[in-house]
């Protein structure tokens, strides 16, 4: 009889266990599936950016990769609150520049932190990608208007001006929605820079690129973003 009472209480552990397993599983599934349907919801990542993963942009405060790793995997499993991961950690410049540090940029970030700045980065703040680039839109560029060189180049002289129309006169008509149409921002493209105001490129053609089509200055760069493998054994060498 002592022999029935004990395989009883296995019994009861069996499926005490087994109950336990299965109201785990319970929960992580609706847990994944809710926050899945939460990250639908916000919108696909930009051009260049749709092999990703999370953790590249939302690493968390402290902690090194494997932590990060581990922290996201968590998280997904539905383990750890949204907040944790997502919420308070905001993505900044460093972030960005960690694949995309292009030493020839002619628009640095950290240069417009310089006090001489102050007024022209209230309009306009380009210390910061995401001003100019907001994530999980699908787009490339999302700048709300791209005449925003006014706020730096009014003094503007160009010695020699080889343009038909000299820069002078474009910008006393106030036409700042030219300058994107010859230049590109950072001075990543190699390509020639048109000298006549009928070569340049039309705003629509402008318009599609930024919302993630073809590149109208040419695939001859001087830099492109890190792979993700490229990120991740940069960081081990830290
Ligand atoms: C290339 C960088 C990048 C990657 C990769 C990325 N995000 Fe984001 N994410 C951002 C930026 C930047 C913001 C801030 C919103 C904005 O202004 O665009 C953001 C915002 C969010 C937000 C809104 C809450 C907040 O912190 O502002 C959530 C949630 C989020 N991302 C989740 C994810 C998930 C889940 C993934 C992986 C599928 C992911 N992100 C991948 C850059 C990224
Ligand atoms: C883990 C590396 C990584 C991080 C972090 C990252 N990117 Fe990228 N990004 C890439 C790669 C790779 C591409 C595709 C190759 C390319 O076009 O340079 C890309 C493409 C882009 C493009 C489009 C380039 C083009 O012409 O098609 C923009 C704009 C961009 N990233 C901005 C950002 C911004 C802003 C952030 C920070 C919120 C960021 N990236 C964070 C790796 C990264
Ligand atoms: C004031 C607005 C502004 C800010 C700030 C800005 N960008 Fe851009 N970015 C643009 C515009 C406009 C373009 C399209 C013209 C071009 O290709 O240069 C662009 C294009 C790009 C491209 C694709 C062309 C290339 O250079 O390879 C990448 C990548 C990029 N930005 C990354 C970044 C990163 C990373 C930061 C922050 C360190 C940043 N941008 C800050 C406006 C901005
Ligand atoms: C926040 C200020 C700021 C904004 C906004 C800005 N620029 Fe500039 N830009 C500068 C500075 C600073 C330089 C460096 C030359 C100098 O000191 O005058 C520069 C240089 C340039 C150069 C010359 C680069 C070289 O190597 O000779 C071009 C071309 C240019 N900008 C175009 C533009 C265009 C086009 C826009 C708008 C899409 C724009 N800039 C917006 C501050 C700015
Ligand atoms: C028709 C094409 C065209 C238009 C439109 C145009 N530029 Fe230029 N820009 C050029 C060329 C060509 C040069 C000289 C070669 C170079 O530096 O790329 C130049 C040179 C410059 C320089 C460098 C000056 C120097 O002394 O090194 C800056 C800054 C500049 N442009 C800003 C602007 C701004 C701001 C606008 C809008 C008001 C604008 N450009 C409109 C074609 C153009």
């Amino acid at each position: 009889m002592g022999i029935f009472k004990v395989s009883a209480l296995r019994k009861r552990q069996f499926f005490g266990g087994l109950i336990g397993i299965l109201i785990s599983v319970g929960i992580i599934v609706f847990f994944s599936f809710k926050e899945s349907e939460e990250y639908i919801s916000l919108g696909p990542m930009n051009k260049g950016h749709e092999d990703l993963s999370c953790v590249t942009c939302h690493a968390d405060a402290n902690g090194n990769l494997m932590q990060q790793v581990q922290s996201n995997i968590s998280h997904l499993a539905g383990m750890r609150e949204k907040s944790v991961d997502f919420g308070t950690q905001d993505v900044t410049v460093n972030n960005c520049l960690e694949c995309h540090d292009r030493p020839n940029d002619r628009h640095p970030s950290y240069r417009f932190s310089e006090p001489r700045f102050k007024k022209a980065i209230a309009k306009i703040d380009a210390t910061t990608c995401i001003t100019c680039h907001t994530e999980h839109n699908g787009e490339r560029v999302s700048v709300a208007s791209i005449n925003y060189c006014m706020n730096c180049h009014q003094d503007l002289e160009v010695e020699d001006d080889p343009i038909d129309v000299p820069h002078s006169e474009l910008i006393a008509n106030e036409q700042w929605f030219t300058c994107i149409q010859c230049h590109d921002f950072h001075g990543n493209h190699k390509y020639n820079v048109p000298v006549k105001i009928k070569d340049t490129i039309p705003m629509k053609t402008i318009q599609a690129y930024f919302d993630g089509g073809k590149d109208p200055y040419g695939t001859d760069k001087k830099y492109i973003g890190l792979s993700e493998p490229a990120w991740i054994k940069t960081l081990q060498k830290k």
